[in-house]
């Protein structure tokens, strides 16, 4: 059984193919990473698998369960969380109350008050600040935390929507393009934390651009272009792959 495991995905706009005929997998333990240029169907094919898109024709299984057509809040419950190209974040809300977010997912499952044996609400309150804030200190963040989220310079704000998915205790993160407009003394930051969170027991799913990046920390590398798979294997197999050169600089190269 593969962690996660993706059959004949496919998804159209209209007339436009987005995603077609994707097989592809995932395994536990793993950095993959989906690159391909833009327009490929890298984003399209983490909002099917993030349940904010409805396939077209296709499956996606994760952990051995069907969880095509889920709607997204079941899929998160499952274990899978996610952030976003463009960054989306509660820019109103401070920067603790954005992570807590990501805790509350977890409570919504109402586990902590069962589990815990808390006695009132306001217990859980403590609770989910409490754990919200530990996940700050592992973004180093938490100096910020009463900050209004909307003031994070970018780079931070990208970090916290990964301390929110993260606060949601995934068992696998689906990160779209974490590095976009970071400088590179951010992008050095975020290749490190990225294998932290490898470490930490959360597998990792990841589009991204930067292939210096891409190819320092991932194990797997899924190359798609025109939404169909063109290939997959390692770093240093998919660097040599001959549609994959033609796929990002054109037939003429
Ligand atoms: N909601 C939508 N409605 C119509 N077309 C869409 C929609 N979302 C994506 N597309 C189209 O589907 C194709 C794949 O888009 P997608 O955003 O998945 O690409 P991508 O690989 O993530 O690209 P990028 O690297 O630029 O982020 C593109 O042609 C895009 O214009
Ligand atoms: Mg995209």
């Amino acid at each position: 059984m593969n962690f996660l495991e993706i059959k004949g995905l496919c998804r159209n706009f209209g007339g436009l193919r987005a995603v077609c005929d994707l097989n592809a997998h995932i395994e536990a333990g793993r950095i993959t990473a989906m690159i391909g240029p833009n327009g490929a169907g890298k984003t399209t094919a983490f909002n099917l698998v993030t349940g904010l898109l409805p396939v077209s024709t296709g499956k996606i299984f994760f952990q051995g369960k069907d969880i095509t057509g889920l709607p997204p809040h079941k899929i998160a419950f499952l274990g899978v969380a996610r952030t976003f190209q463009n960054i989306r974040i509660f820019s109103n809300m401070s920067v603790l109350e954005n992570v807590m977010v990501g805790v509350h997912t977890r409570s919504c499952k109402g586990m902590f008050s069962s589990a815990l044996r808390l006695p009132g609400v306001s217990s859980e309150e403590k609770f989910i600040r409490d754990e919200a804030f530990k996940y700050l200190e592992w973004m180093e963040l938490a100096h910020l935390a009463s900050m209004d989220a909307g003031n994070l310079p970018f780079g931070q704000q990208r970090i916290l929507e990964i301390a929110r998915a993260l606060a949601a205790k995934p068992k696998l993160i689906l990160l779209d393009e974490p590095a976009a407009g970071l400088n590179s003394q951010e992008t050095n930051k975020l290749s490190k934390l990225i294998r932290n969170i490898l470490e930490s027991g959360v597998t990792v799913f990841l589009v991204e651009h930067d292939m210096e990046l891409v190819m320092n920390i991932s194990h797997d590398i899924i190359v798609l272009n025109n939404g169909f798979l063109i290939t997959r294997g390692t770093p240093s197999e998919v660097q040599r792959n001959k549609d994959v050169i033609t796929a990002y600089l054109g037939e003429e190269h």
